[in-house]
């Protein structure tokens, strides 16, 4: 959602800016040709192998001159914002969840499509959580909890149980066909792949994902100049859920005011394009 990412954060020359969720660079790129020739944006992402790619593609370009770029989780952006010196912030973006290297590149078992290591972490250097100890370890009960809560997974219970019978779980390709076996048939023939949301859940899980966000949103805000921009894609409901109540409680105490009525979805040229962007859904507001 580039174009859409430029027109609520408007970056004017020599603005600075927060990418959050820097990832492979695109929109921090799109930002970076808007807000020359001195604006800066602080590229903030907790995948080293992410933040190390990007530091090589950019090397010798204009944009490394410009892009700070730093591995840290998005719950820690006041002392990130402090330590680098970065002041005057115009916009702060976040993209949330994973990237398109997570899944085909990473071999970190983001994806139910391929036989990976049972890992899901965003950070396997700060991290010691993956998805196969929870797997593996964690009791049928809070698991249910894991399936349930982060995946709105109907049959939680059902796959749970099923995940402990099956033990050890090694792979992706273990999990994917508990998941089947837990499952009715019919949840196998639906649009939507039946291990989706076992996926989703596991992966919220292991990062912390939703706590880091309720962390991360105030300090986005505290760090904004007066008329700064705000401007967070989400990719399931429970986000959007977090975004929503927290800009709306914003604006109730007259902190923020709404850029966007409702949470504006992908054009059907980018669905058609990039399949995944189907669920995305970004929310903007203005710091008054
Ligand atoms: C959808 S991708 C962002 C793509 C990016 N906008 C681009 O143009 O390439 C989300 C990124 O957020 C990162 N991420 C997820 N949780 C994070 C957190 N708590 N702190 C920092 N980065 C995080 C992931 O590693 C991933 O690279």
């Amino acid at each position: 959602m580039k174009e859409e990412v430029i027109r609520y954060l408007n970056p004017k020359p020599c603005e600075n800016f927060v990418d959050c969720t820097v990832g492979e660079g695109g929109h921090a790129m799109a930002i970076l040709e808007r807000n020359g020739p001195s604006g800066k944006v602080l590229g903030v992402d907790c995948d080293p192998a992410l933040i190390e790619r990007l530091k090589l593609n950019i090397e010798g370009t204009d944009y490394a001159n410009r892009l700070n770029l730093v591995c840290d989780t998005f719950a820690n952006l006041n002392a990130i914002v402090k330590e680098h010196g970065f002041n005057r912030v115009s916009g702060v973006l976040f993209d949330l969840g994973f990237s398109s290297w997570h899944l085909e590149e990473s071999r970190r078992g983001f994806s139910f499509l391929r036989d990976e290591p049972l890992d899901m972490r965003y950070n396997p250097q700060q991290n010691t959580l993956t998805a196969g100890a929870i797997l593996n370890y964690w009791s049928a009960k809070d698991i249910e909890r894991v399936l349930r809560v982060y995946g709105e997974e109907r049959f939680s219970r059902r796959i749970a149980e099923e995940i402990v019978r099956s033990r050890p779980l090694k792979t992706t390709v273990d999990l994917v066909m508990a998941v089947e076996r837990a499952t009715p048939t019919w949840y196998h023939r639906r649009r939507i792949h039946f291990a989706t949301k076992t996926f989703q859940a596991l992966r919220i899980a292991v990062n912390s994902e939703l706590e880091s966000l309720e962390k991360a949103l105030p300090q986005a805000v505290d760090m904004m100049e007066s008329g700064g921009r705000l401007v967070v894609i989400a990719f399931h409901s429970l986000e959007d859920r977090i975004v929503k109540n927290f800009m709306r409680n914003k604006t109730k105490e007259g902190t923020l005011k709404f850029l966007t009525k409702k949470p504006v979805r992908p054009s059907k040229e980018e669905i058609a394009k990039n399949p995944r962007s189907r669920s995305a859904r970004l929310r903007a507001a203005l710091k008054v």
